[in-house]
């Protein structure tokens, strides 16, 4: 199950795993054409594939996406909590709403996603977490998802200790600066792009290194890694 997963780094990480064999399963929140696009091509792969339209924001929208879960293929293996939004604006211009908004679906969201997802996990299972480096360094219009990262990296944390008994694993993955559709609503897009190119390597960041890394966090080879915060920023943040 990857939230998120109609678009952008979500896409790539569901069509990554249905690559690596897994059935998918999505959700999405306005996108319907986009949702069809990816179900298709994923359906494409030779997996099945579950595509719901569900506001991580409502906890009783969670409640049916994992009930529609439940129904279709009994349990779940994995759960990316990708999903994200956002008001991007500075502290000192946010509204309270816009707080309430972006923490209900950033953090509220994958923590319920996760109760929830634990529930099917009956032979255990894996929980990646989407984070960003804004979760611990301060970037322009970036207040109410940066804290909400850092909100999200704390759950990671609690639930990796918390769900172990039942053997699941929880990880996260902070990455850096991707280009997608998310980029269009920051005021400060243009220096956000040129931050693209600013790894230590010869080339930027894209969505494929960050579904690389969940592969990596939901395989064997990582089962005592828990509650990890894997920066997979192409070394950005080692000079900046
Ligand atoms: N882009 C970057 O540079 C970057 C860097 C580090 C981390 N990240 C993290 O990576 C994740 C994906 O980012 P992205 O850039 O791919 O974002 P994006 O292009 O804006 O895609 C966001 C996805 O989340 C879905 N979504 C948004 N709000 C939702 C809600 N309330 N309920 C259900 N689904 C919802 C969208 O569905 P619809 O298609 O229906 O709108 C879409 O599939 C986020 O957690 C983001 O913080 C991004």
């Amino acid at each position: 199950m990857v939230t998120g997963g109609s678009r952008g780094i979500g896409k790539t990480i569901a069509l990554d795993l249905a690559r690596r064999g897994a059935n998918i399963a999505f959700n999405y929140l306005r996108s319907y054409d986009a949702a069809a696009q990816t179900e298709k091509e994923i359906k494409k792969l030779g997996v099945d594939c579950l595509s719901i339209k569900a506001h991580v924001g409502n906890p009783d929208k969670i409640k049916d996406l994992f009930n529609r879960i439940e129904e279709k293929y009994g349990q779940l293996d994995i759960l990316v909590n990708n999903a994200a939004t956002g008001v991007q604006r500075n502290a000192i211009d946010l509204d309270a709403k816009h707080w309430d908004w972006t923490m209900s679906v950033n953090a509220r969201g994958p923590w319920l996603c996760s109760i929830e997802a634990a529930r099917l996990m009956k032979n255990g299972g894996c929980i990646v977490n989407i984070s960003s480096l804004g979760s611990r360094r301060v970037l322009p219009y970036y207040f109410s998802v940066g804290t909400s990262k850092a909100t999200l990296e704390a759950i990671t944390k609690y639930l990796a200790v918390e769900l172990a008994p039942l053997n699941i694993r929880v990880n996260a993955i902070s990455g850096g600066y991707v280009e997608t559709d998310a980029f269009d609503s920051f005021p400060n897009k243009e220096d956000m792009v040129a931050a693209t190119e600013t790894t230590i390597t010869t080339r930027s960041l894209n969505p494929q290194d960050l579904a690389n890394a969940v592969a990596f966090l939901c395989s064997n080879e990582s089962e005592m890694i828990r509650g990890h915060i894997l920066v997979v920023d192409g070394g950005v943040t080692l000079t900046a």
